[in-house]
């Protein structure tokens, strides 16, 4: 049977980021008194029962990635994070060289915490920097300063992690290509492994969603949106980190082995309230609220709130749209004809490259990325 990848959810922040509609809660949302780190045990016992539970659906299967997200989980006790490896390896055949990531928000972590994760085995850590500029971060609501990052990425380096990733955002309100600039260069005076850039999203209800919607903030055109990401891209590739999904850039032998299998349609296995899975073609999700989560583990074992099959159809050109965002593209033969149709005026425009190095395989080209969407939603059956 092929790997099985698990997702571990940790649905709780000290505080809610103006953009973010994760599904993440804050102490006082939850009406918890007590820090977090107090219902760090209990919630991680609700997570082992899952664990369990998913074993007696998905059966013995080596697991090869395991990724702590959030929220955030650097929130929670290093021993209860150790716990949830224990129980993985003590349900499943957790392979030798798995890869084992950690998002980690630079405010809640210490050297101290991060030598723990560490001797833990956890080998990946990703923290959610955005911007190195006082001003956007003020604008996006983050809680942390510029200097917190670098500290924690040294810490982070000092602790024996050799693969070190950073997430930026670009197209706050009121931040400037220089600002920009300054964040990458930033970014890339660090240790990094590999970086996550993503356009801001302005998501309905967030407190941004409102501030745009109330016209208190204006956000940036789609042009300079645009050029924002070619100076990321142009910069990372000097600095030797290579694209390999639209959002993502990796040293060689970097990239995250997690984030490759949901691209490519492996099996996996999401625990914690609000959690996607995906065994087989199968596709099922738990309870959102981390009190219906916990009450319905204890009731019943079982936290599904619903499913879906996908025929083969469907999960084909689910994963066609996440392929085509990789560097590798897609094999030309895994399209339909009306797709190529569709795809050939963007062939004749350089969006998209018929790679004969690539074994004919149909790949974004440069301005084909910044379309990406717009294909994709064409190609779309
Ligand atoms: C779970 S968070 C990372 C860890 C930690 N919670 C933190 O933020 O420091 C995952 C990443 O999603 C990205 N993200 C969240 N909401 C977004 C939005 N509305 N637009 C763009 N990126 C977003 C951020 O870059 C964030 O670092
Ligand atoms: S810390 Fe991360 S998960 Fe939490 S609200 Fe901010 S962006 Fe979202």
């Amino acid at each position: 049977m092929s790997n099985l990848s698990f997702y571990i959810h940790i649905p709780y922040c000290v505080r809610r980021c103006g953009y973010c509609d994760f599904n993440t809660y804050t102490p006082a949302e939850l009406s918890i008194s007590s820090g977090l780190n107090q219902i760090s045990r209990s919630y991680v016992d609700l997570v082992i029962q899952e664990i369990g539970f998913a074993q007696s659906i998905a059966g013995n299967r080596s697991i090869s990635t395991i990724f702590f997200g959030g929220g955030t989980p650097t929130l929670m006790e290093p021993v209860d994070l150790g716990r949830i490896i224990s129980a993985l390896a003590t349900k499943f055949d957790l392979l030798q060289d798995s890869e084992i990531t950690i998002e980690a928000n630079p405010d809640s972590v210490s050297l101290e915490k991060l030598i723990a994760l560490r001797e833990l085995g956890i080998n990946r850590i990703s923290f959610g920097m955005q911007s190195a500029v006082p001003h956007v971060l003020t604008a996006l609501d983050r809680t942390h300063d510029p200097e917190n990052v670098m500290r924690a990425v040294h810490w982070a380096k000092e602790s024996g992690f050799e693969e070190i990733s950073c997430d930026l955002i670009y197209g706050a309100p009121g931040e400037s290509m220089s600002d920009w600039e300054y964040s990458l260069d930033a970014a890339l005076s660090l240790p990094l492994t590999h970086i996550s850039a993503y356009a801001l999203i302005v998501e309905e209800g967030t407190k941004l969603g409102k501030q745009v919607q109330r016209g208190e903030v204006t956000m940036p055109d789609d042009d300079e949106t645009a050029d924002k990401y070619l100076l990321a891209d142009d910069k990372f590739e000097s600095a030797g980190l290579h694209w390999y999904e639209i959002s993502n850039w990796a040293k060689s032998g970097s990239e995250s082995r997690h984030n490759m299998g949901y691209w490519t349609g492996v099996d996996w296995w999401g625990a914690g309230p609000g959690a996607h899975s995906h065994l087989a073609g199968r596709r099922f999700w738990n309870v959102k609220h981390p009190t219906a989560y916990a009450d319905r583990i204890i009731a019943t074992g079982d936290p599904k709130q619903s499913e879906e099959l996908l025929d083969k159809t469907q999960k084909w050109n689910e994963e066609l749209m996440l392929r085509i965002r990789l560097a590798k593209g897609v094999d030309h033969k895994a399209f339909t004809s009306a797709q190529l149709g569709t795809l050939g005026g963007y062939l004749k425009d350089g969006h998209l490259i018929e790679s004969a190095w690539l074994e004919n395989r149909i790949v974004l080209s440069r301005s084909g990325r910044l379309l990406a969407d717009r294909i994709i939603r064409e190609i779309a059956m």
